[in-house]
């Protein structure tokens, strides 16, 4: 199995400090799409796989957002995460590979991709897919950001382009929003899609 796909790979690359996709902030598009949420959002259950430190997940709490769910299959950012934020629910907390989540256990109204998805070996994208799909509520919604680029070499992060993502999804949710964002972080300005995908 590639290294990526096991905990233990990102574990260390905490523990060494080596986390250069770390933004140490919201991603000023998903704060922008949190900010025009209406206060009836506030419960809707929400899942963020693959969190890393996990500044959304602190946005939405800091914002109100009480059914989170925070996954992470490295325990590092975890601690981390509740050392920084000691009021979020600890059954928040979910160190868990996000490809064995239960659709049984886990439903939810929306779920944000960060980062996830270009660290996941692209021979696994048709099952990202389809897990994100299954653990989505009908109509629920897939929001985030992709890398519309190609980083050339055969190691994280994993790129890619608009078109190869509109085949990929396509099967799986209806594309509401699939463009490039305008209001990325300064070091991914035209380098990312914003989505809004609905499941089908
Ligand atoms: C590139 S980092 C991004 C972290 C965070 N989203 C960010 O933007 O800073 C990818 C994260 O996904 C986690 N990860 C990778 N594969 C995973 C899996 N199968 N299940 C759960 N977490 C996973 C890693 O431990 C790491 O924290």
């Amino acid at each position: 199995m590639d290294s990526v796909n096991q905990a233990e790979f990102w574990q260390q690359r905490y523990e060494s400090g080596s986390i250069q996709w770390d933004m140490g902030q919201v991603s000023p598009p998903l704060k922008a799409y949190i900010d025009q949420l209406p206060q009836s959002a506030k419960n809707q259950r929400i899942l963020v796989p693959g969190a890393g430190n996990a500044y959304e997940v602190g946005y939405l709490h800091e914002q109100g957002f009480t059914n989170v769910i925070l996954v992470d299959f490295a325990p590092a950012p975890i601690e981390d995460f509740s050392e920084r934020y000691p009021d979020f629910p600890s059954e928040h907390l979910v160190c868990a590979d996000f490809f064995e989540l239960s659709p049984e256990t886990y439903q939810f109204d929306w779920i944000l991709e960060q980062t996830f998805f270009c660290a996941i070996t692209p021979s696994r994208r048709d099952e990202y897919v389809q897990k994100m799909a299954a653990l989505l509520k009908p109509q629920g919604k897939l929001i985030g950001l992709l890398f519309d680029k190609d980083f050339g070499g055969d190691g994280i992060p994993f790129g890619g382009s608009k078109a190869e993502y509109l085949k990929l999804f396509a099967p799986y949710f209806d594309i509401d929003i699939m463009e490039t964002s305008t209001n990325s972080h300064p070091a991914r300005q035209g380098s990312e899609l914003f989505l809004k995908l609905q499941v089908k």
